[in-house]
């Protein structure tokens, strides 16, 4: 068996089927000249939109302020509380002590890594008892690239008066009974770094919405508070909106050469939301018995951004692969309340015992939709050795 090194996610092979067009449409923007808010943003805003079965969408800069951008724009300052789970990318919490407002930690579903609505429930409540803190808005996470249990969630937020974001930077385009999270969370957003499902060619975000206000308002922060339609006739300026400064905003334009790069990729995501489907589903038959392999929930799909199995033997099955050339990673070693700098921060009833015991056994394989069926016996191979060889 061959031993030449195993991409982790391949982004070269995707340049091999769309290189052509890609450097064409890159091209075109350049010779267009129009690199800030030319003609693809807008474009690629209302595909977007149209994919995830939104009303709004609205590009930006990254996907770490596209969580911010509705914070923002719902005022969400100290005092407040914000729920999210700890087993995640630090950008979910992180956003939150921008504001001054406080993360308050869920545990996780042992089975799809995902909130746990039970705890969510339980750490609500809790937080309303102590008094301290006001219960804001839910943040819940596509882990890995499935669907979280939004049912559950938004009739949560519901009963509590929450606002509901999906930070679906890893899932977005996953669904569940056929529906994007779009369908329950007042926001969801995204990130287009380059190794996600549907990333760019550098730093990108999104931020759909049903919401008309909200999106007015999170348009004008994203340009530095710039006034909106409405502000401009209210106001009876007639100069540029960008410079009747209506609120405290920041700049999170996405640039116009990640739109046209955006446009091509989204031409192809759905064939290659299939193809990573398929390579799950033969890696689920290929370690069946070696290690325990994911199971998304029931009535979901997911993009896959990352194929995470568990093993108590993890040290030994990466160094083995190691040693043949296939990377892996561990996501996520540290869950964020366990970090030192979100530990002032508080955690649900109980603590987080399933967050915890996850991040000691999980660890990724190399996943993308171009993965070959040679390449995955390779990894299959050799995860069957280390666990055996270690039995
Ligand atoms: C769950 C999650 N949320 C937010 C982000 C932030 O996205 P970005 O890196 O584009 O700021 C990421 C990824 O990086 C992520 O995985």
């Amino acid at each position: 068996m061959s031993d030449a090194p195993i991409a982790f996610i391949d982004l070269k092979a995707q340049r091999r089927r769309i290189g052509a067009r890609m450097d064409e449409a890159i091209l075109n923007v350049v010779e267009s000249a129009a690199f800030i808010m030319g003609p693809q943003v807008a474009e690629l805003e209302g595909k977007l939109a149209a994919f995830a079965r939104s009303k709004h969408c609205l590009s930006c800069a990254n996907g770490t302020e596209a969580l911010v951008l509705p914070l923002m724009a719902w005022d969400i300052r100290p005092g407040d509380a914000v729920f999210c789970p700890s087993f995640t990318f630090a950008a979910t919490a992180e956003v939150v002590p921008w504001l001054g407002a406080t993360p308050v930690f869920v545990d996780i579903d042992p089975v799809t890594y995902n909130l746990d609505p039970a705890h969510l429930e339980a750490t609500i409540e809790a937080t309303i008892k102590a008094g301290k803190l006001k219960p804001k808005v839910i943040i819940a996470v596509d882990l890995f690239g499935q669907p979280a249990d939004y049912p559950a969630i938004a009739a949560i937020a519901k009963k509590h008066g929450l606002k509901l974001i999906a930070d679906s930077a890893q899932g977005f385009g996953c669904t569940l009974g056929g529906e994007h999270p779009t369908k329950w969370a007042d926001v969801t957003t995204t990130s287009f770094f380059p190794a996600k499902p549907l990333g760019c060619y550098g730093d990108g975000g999104a931020v759909l919405t049903d919401d008309d206000v909200l999106m007015d308002v999170m348009v004008s922060l994203r340009v530095h508070g710039q006034a909106t339609k409405r502000d401009v006739e209210a106001a009876g300026f007639t100069h540029d909106p960008k410079y009747l400064n209506m609120r405290i905003g920041m700049n999170s334009r996405l640039d116009t050469i990640q739109a046209a790069v955006l446009l091509e990729k989204l031409a192809i995501f759905p064939d290659e939301i299939e193809a990573r489907n398929r390579v799950a589903a033969r890696y689920a038959d290929g370690l069946a018995g070696a290690v325990a392999t994911p199971r998304v929930i029931d009535d979901g799909v997911s993009t896959w951004a990352q194929y995470v199995v568990e093993t108590d033997k993890r040290d030994a099955v990466i160094a083995h692969l190691k040693a043949r050339n296939i990377p892996t990673a561990v996501y996520y070693p540290i869950p964020i309340h366990q970090q030192a700098a979100y530990a002032r921060f508080p955690v649900g009833p109980g603590g987080l015992p399933v967050t915890e015991a996850k991040a000691g056994v999980v660890m990724a394989l190399p996943m993308h939709p171009y993965l070959s069926a040679a390449d995955q016996d390779r990894v299959c191979a050799a995860v069957r050795e280390a666990v055996f060889a270690n039995a």
